[in-house]
């Protein structure tokens, strides 16, 4: 049985293809077709196509809360999408221009009178636009936290906690459930009233970066505060809490911070944070958030493995991006085992609703936990590879190849090693937010002018964030601290102080590290490259960022990463297993 899960519309529409026959997993999210970071827009038109031809017999999707749409208002919807990608390609003419802000407004005001219904002719129209004649729809809080659960090798486990952490989806921020042989049991939810993840894109909008996309802008900020005191911090941790017996949050609102709900307060809240920003240094503005972030739900997590009496963990949300939460619950909370799904954020809720519906129709995915690498994207066709070289050669650059992997990546060594910077294109691309060696950029991490150079010429990144490591396996054990062989960047460890000096463009002013740790059979291509560096440099070590020019979502064909190997001063381009270089 073939299913497609899909979380059609918001923050990272993405589409998964669930072949549990042929042991097949596809997820196209949409950033990565349209490069507009985090694209929101409806994901059946630009993957039609691929739907047809797929031939599921179950659409599995990620809300369960109405999506309150009707056929006239589709119709304005997809007029949108495409206004919006007209845009993309050229200025809009007069009459488009009104055109898409009479259709956004029109939508606006309906689906402010629809609230909370719909949810039927939403699931008919997506059957009928699919094709697919079962439509089921689930929780969203419960997608995040089965594509957690049935991701790691902890779904045959029976004292697992899942925990969910978002903005906001289906009326819930955060829950906590308990899974036994892979089912999950919800134990607690915590409204939208709550969300800290939402107080965090408001701090993130007041401190002048984009909300809802720039938190780790905030978290990176936050390790700047020298002070020992912030009195702000003391405010907000007096005004929310959670009870201890029924993990339940609750409010005491103060005189200094009056609300007793977060995104209800919207207004309100940011005026308040405003006037706040104004008094304080931007450094303990974020200090502030990112401790009460880390110490509210790092307390909530222990006190439920307490009252569960559970051993291992899952965690999927956006709130699960923030690495040092993660870090935190990892030193302090104490799990035999510990697991992110690397598409934590609303990427992941599609692979999370096409395994709810396989479970429920009995259907064997027991594959997924063996799949480490979650290189699930779209990989490139020869054609396109040979078209790329092609332009390539007419434009006067270098093209070497093919070469074998070994011999590829002890080049690629020896270049690195040279402090060269290498953007790589190999293979599928990753699920989720980061770049996982297949649509990376590769630089020497003992080389201190690295960061700099990387920035000035493509990614343009605030001073005080850091770049990220891949290691091996070994050099994880010689370099960190306490760790776990985390294989998708998704929480930070600490860097044992005698190191920290030496790989210093990827570690944090704190000495924390968001490292990738590999053995060989993850990516040997990455893993042979590190170990021939190692002999040149010293370190099994290489910085590792997304493949992509500022303010353009992650490369996803041959074309995006020559465009924008083109539109930068990067040295060398791996295009499969080929070189290419300027002369
Ligand atoms: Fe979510």
């Amino acid at each position: 049985m073939k299913i497609i899960g899909i979380h059609p519309f918001g923050h990272d529409s993405t589409i998964a293809f669930l072949d549990p026959e042929q042991r097949s997993i596809e997820t196209l999210t949409l950033e990565r077709f349209t490069r507009k970071k985090h694209d929101m827009n409806y994901v059946v038109s630009e993957f039609r196509e691929k739907i047809n031809g797929f031939k599921a017999s179950l659409l599995a999707l990620s809300n369960k809360e109405s999506r309150p749409i009707d056929i006239k208002m589709f119709k304005s919807l997809q007029r949108i999408y495409e206004i919006n990608a007209t845009r993309r390609k050229r200025k809009l003419r007069a009459g488009e221009l009104f055109e898409l802000i009479h259709k956004k407004l029109l939508l606006r005001a309906y689906l402010f009178k629809r609230k909370h219904e719909g949810h039927e002719d939403w699931i008919k129209l997506l059957k009928r636009e699919t094709g697919i004649p079962s439509c089921a729809a689930y929780d969203h809080h419960e997608c995040h936290g089965y594509s957690a659960l049935w991701t790691s090798n902890l779904a045959k486990k029976d004292d697992v906690l899942v925990v969910t952490i978002d903005g906001q989806g289906d009326d819930a921020c955060a829950t906590l459930s308990t899974a036994q042989t892979g089912q999950i049991t919800r134990q607690v939810t915590v409204p939208n009233a709550f969300s800290l993840c939402i107080l965090y894109s408001y701090f993130t909008e007041i401190a002048g970066f984009n909300p809802n996309a720039d938190e780790g802008k905030l978290e990176a900020l936050a390790c700047y505060y020298t002070g020992e005191q912030s009195s702000l911090l003391n405010e907000l941790r007096a005004w929310i809490n959670f009870d201890k017996e029924t993990l339940a949050f609750k409010f005491t609102p103060t005189s200094k911070i009056p609300f007793d709900a977060i995104p209800q307060n919207r207004k309100k809240i940011l005026s308040w944070l405003k006037n706040v920003f104004k008094g304080v240094d931007a450094k303990e503005f974020a200090y502030a958030m990112q401790t009460l972030f880390e110490e509210k739900y790092l307390a909530w997590v222990c006190a439920a493995k307490d009252k569960f009496g559970s051993r291992h963990i899952c965690m999927a949300g956006g709130g699960i991006a923030n690495v040092k939460l993660n870090l935190r619950i990892f030193e302090e909370a104490n799990f035999e085992d510990i697991h992110i799904i690397p598409a934590m954020g609303d990427d992941g809720v599609a692979i999370g609703a096409a395994i709810i519906a396989a479970l429920e129709n009995s259907v064997d995915i027991s594959f997924l936990a063996k799949v480490q690498m979650p290189y699930w994207g779209r990989s490139a066709e020869p054609e396109e590879v040979d078209q790329i070289l092609n332009m390539a050669c007419q434009r006067g650059l270098r093209v070497e190849g093919p070469f074998d992997d070994k011999e590829l990546s002890h080049k690629v060594a020896q270049l690195i090693g040279r402090n060269k910077i290498c953007s790589v294109f190999r293979g599928r691309a990753e699920y989720g937010p980061r770049a996982l060696g297949h649509r990376s950029i590769l630089a020497n991490p003992t080389d201190p002018n690295a960061r700099d150079a990387i920035n000035n010429k493509f990614k343009r990144r605030e001073w005080f964030q850091p770049f990220c490591p891949i290691m091996t396996d070994y050099e994880a054990e010689r370099i960190l601290q306490k760790y776990y062989p985390n294989k998708h960047m998704t929480c930070a460890f600490r860097v044992k102080p005698e190191f920290a000096a030496s790989i210093p463009s990827v570690v944090h002013v704190d000495n924390t590290a968001r490292a990738q740790i590999i053995n060989q059979s993850d990516e040997p291509f990455i893993y042979s490259l590190m170990v021939k560096l190692k002999e040149i440099s010293g370190f099994a070590v290489l910085l590792n960022t997304s493949f992509n020019l500022h303010g353009r979502a992650m490369v996803n064909t041959p074309q995006h990463a020559f465009d924008d190997f083109m539109d930068c001063g990067l040295d060398y381009l791996v295009l499969e297993n080929h070189l290419i270089g300027r002369q």
